[in-house]
């Protein structure tokens, strides 16, 4: 199978979203045709022959979370569920545990318990002795009764005794058969065993047969599942991710110790599990029975899954229940549907498939412990919800992400107030008044920065503009990031905005702060310090604080370090001043501003993966004690490229410029700081015509810039329909996002 990894995958029309996994291999060509054609849909003809009364068949949505890696191997997961930000919350989930590798899994047995309940019983040790003396003949007769299942390596292995306490005088026995039913959930194949062989093991105890049935707690098929969040990954600094992971690990031990809220945490575990258990066919009550019967096992209701902090200090979370499902039989004989979602899901055993439901349970846990302790879960249900209120309101595509965010920061989301939204966007022609900053984009010398070499770093300009106004309680919202918190909540950006509060002197007043960012967070374009400028100015200027740029640049600086430990100080500097900058790093900063007679055409393409400039600085840190000299010649060169740039920088020389680009690039890959993904984005913008394409940053992640004079458009096109966003760098005031 080919890597699940699907970018740009919920941006594409549904027509499209079948065509790429057919494309890919997920889907067969035939399954791909019936799903467009509605011909998987389950008739009202079959529904009545699979139960009574029927009136008609009901339907609900059908997604796949992507970029699942289980024991090594790639899943897309199909999923039938109605509730927003399940498939989103699991895709994401996914996409970061593959950093730490993914999910491994553990299947221990695969066994289902039949129960035989036998009361009436005069002498309860001699029938518990009668049941072991007889057991290999009890265990043929059982075996008898399915011998198909018996030639397929399946059939009963062995059978167990319980004594029951009904009440103070009576006690009863339950008999239990473990079958082995191969691939197939089981439950008629048990049913049918345990009727069969009931009179025989009553009559071995003189007892009367209370009930033969399968037991949904079926303990005797535990799965379990691990995985580890890299703590970097769980924020966009070193605090935040710490504060998130140990907030996770904190809602786990509440959880246990809570059946109230173990209930809702299992709840949400389940909103992973029974989706791909429906779209596969499976039973759901029967897996909800279980979960729920196994999380009470211990006297009392407790969490299904547990996360710590291991000796690294990144996450990991674990989950263990049983699952007893199947892929053949039961409705996948019937629903066309079902047999499309197990094709898949790619699953070649019942086995197979509990490990992945495991993995998704565990990914839906982690997602939603994440939400609820960062931003709350209502945030991103209400973006869904406001998308679908958009969609009602017929908003269209080039306005359809401005109004659904204005429609999240109003409170109000009705379809009037979406009407009444884009008609004032329509008016003012969708522009956004605020206090603006620049991102950046490092040109030359990221890493050799570090040991002293000069680097070279342009402004995105209006990166990020913010507007604040008094209000009764302090909040942020940033709709392109997801983030609407109030200060001085475990939230990740209180700490930074109670600081420019303190240095404004303006502590004690209370504001709304609405930020439009055009830079994704932790993609290496200096968007931590471009949201700490356009902060200050905003409340400076609604608070009327008379504050210069040097100033802004000092607090801005102050955040940087609260977010980074130990920042160059270059961010704040081009996110204040918006200019090109030249720079080397020694006891001090040294700056020189350039000036340029117009922007280079640069297009910048942000990666699906978050660059930790931290890590990748102590990856390089360790490879440079290795092997000094050769990484210090990568320096010196790297140093060589960015004085030379400054040169064809300033003579517009974008000939030259890209050249030198594309060596600085191999220069980084050298070092180790590129990866596959960004190799790929480089060779997209260099095929669509770039004369240099590089990674910029820390690496590892994070972003490219392309050079690309006469063909931004095509560069720009070639990223994003390969699934990657981008934004060009623009002059004059404006930067465009494509
Ligand atoms: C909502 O369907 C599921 C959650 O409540 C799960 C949880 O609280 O862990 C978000």
């Amino acid at each position: 199978m080919s890597d699940s990894r699907i970018t740009g995958f919920y941006g594409l029309p549904v027509g499209e979203r079948i065509d790429e996994l057919e494309r890919r291999e997920w889907l067969s060509a035939a399954d791909a045709a019936a799903l467009k054609s509605g011909r998987h849909v389950l008739s009202v003809r079959s529904g009545d022959k699979m139960i009574e009364n029927v009136i008609a068949t009901f339907g609900l949505p059908m997604a796949v979370a992507p970029n699942f890696r289980v024991n090594g191997r790639d899943y897309v997961v199909p999923l039938v569920v109605e509730e927003p930000s399940i498939v989103a919350g699991l895709s994401a989930s996914a996409m970061h545990a593959r950093t730490g590798n993914g999910f491994e899994t553990r299947c221990e047995d695969s066994l289902a318990t039949g129960q035989v309940h036998l009361t009436g019983i005069g002498n309860i040790d001699a029938a518990v002795k009668a049941i072991g003396d007889a057991r290999k003949k009890l265990i043929a007769a059982a075996n008898d009764v399915h011998p198909r299942l018996v030639e397929r390596g399946g059939g009963v292995r062995d059978i167990e005794v319980r004594r029951l306490q009904l009440d103070e005088q009576t006690e009863s026995l339950a008999v239990h058969l473990l079958v082995d039913t191969c691939d197939a959930m089981g439950a008629n194949l048990v049913n049918t065993i345990c009727e069969a062989v009931a009179p025989a093991i009553a009559e071995l105890c003189d007892a009367n047969v209370a009930m033969r049935i399968l037991s949904n707690l079926s303990d005797r098929s535990m799965v379990s599942a691990k995985v580890c969040y890299r703590c970097d990954d769980l924020g966009s600094d070193r605090d935040t991710a710490t504060r998130t992971r140990d907030a996770i690990v904190l809602a786990n031990d509440i959880a246990c110790a809570d059946p109230y809220r173990a209930a809702t945490h299992n709840k949400g575990i389940m909103n992973g599990i029974d989706p791909l258990a429906i779209a596969t066919g499976n039973d759901w009550r029967a897996i909800e029975a279980g979960a729920h019967a196994y999380a009470a096992e211990g006297g009392r209701y407790t969490a299904l899954t547990c996360w710590s902090v291991n000796d690294e200090g990144d996450l990991e979370g674990q989950i263990r229940l049983p699952l007893k499902v199947g892929i053949v039989g039961g409705t996948l004989d019937t629903n066309a549907a079902a047999r499309i979602g197990l094709r898949l899901a790619g699953v070649t055993s019942a086995a197979e498939l509990a490990q992945l439901m495991a993995a998704v349970g565990l990914a839906q846990n982690f997602a939603a412990l994440r939400a609820l302790v960062t931003s709350g879960i209502q945030h991103g249900h209400m973006r869904m919800h406001a998308r679908s209120v958009a969609a009602a309101a017929c908003v269209p595509d080039e306005l359809f992400d401005d109004v659904v965010t204005a429609l999240v920061e109003s409170g109000d989301i009705k379809v009037w107030k979406a009407r009444e939204i884009l008609a004032a966007k329509r008016d003012s022609g969708g522009e956004q008044d605020g206090f603006p900053a620049a991102g950046k984009v490092i040109l030359f010398g990221e890493h050799a920065v570090v040991y002293g070499r000069h680097a070279l770093a342009l402004p995105v300009e209006n990166g990020i503009v913010a507007t604040a106004e008094p209000a009764d309680t302090s909040s942020i919202s940033i709709p392109a990031w997801g983030v609407n918190e109030a200060i001085g909540d475990v939230g990740r950006f209180g700490d930074a905005v109670l600081m420019i509060a303190r240095e404004l002197g303006i502590d004690s007043e209370n504001y709304v702060i609405r930020v439009a960012s055009k830079l994704p967070p932790a993609m290496g374009l200096g968007a931590s310090a471009a949201l700490a400028v356009a902060i200050t100015r905003a409340l400076a200027g609604s608070f009327r604080v008379t504050v210069d740029d040097e100033r802004v640049n000092q607090i801005a600086f102050a955040c940087e370090k609260l977010a980074h430990g130990t920042p160059s100080g270059v961010d704040n500097t081009i996110a204040t001043y918006a200019t090109p900058l030249l720079f080397r790093r020694g006891d001090v900063l040294e700056t020189s501003e350039l000036v340029l007679d117009q922007v280079p055409p640069i297009v910048i393409g942000c990666s699906l993966s978050h660059g930790s400039t931290f890590e990748q600085v102590r990856a390089v840190r360790s490879r440079y004690e290795d092997c000094q000299d050769q990484i210090d010649a990568v320096f010196d060169h790297m140093d060589a490229l960015a004085l030379a740039g400054v040169d064809a920088l300033q003579q517009a020389d974008y000939e030259q410029l890209g050249r030198l680009m594309n060596i600085c690039h191999g220069l980084l890959n050298a070092i180790g700081v590129s990866t596959a993904e960004l190799e790929h984005m480089v060779s997209i913008a260099r095929s669509a015509g770039a004369l240099g394409a590089k990674l910029t940053g820390g690496g590892g992640g994070g972003s490219i810039i392309a050079l690309c004079p006469g063909n931004v458009d095509e560069v720009t096109n070639a990223l994003e329909a390969a699934g990657f966003a981008t934004l060009r760098l623009t002059g004059h005031g404006e930067s465009a996002v494509g």
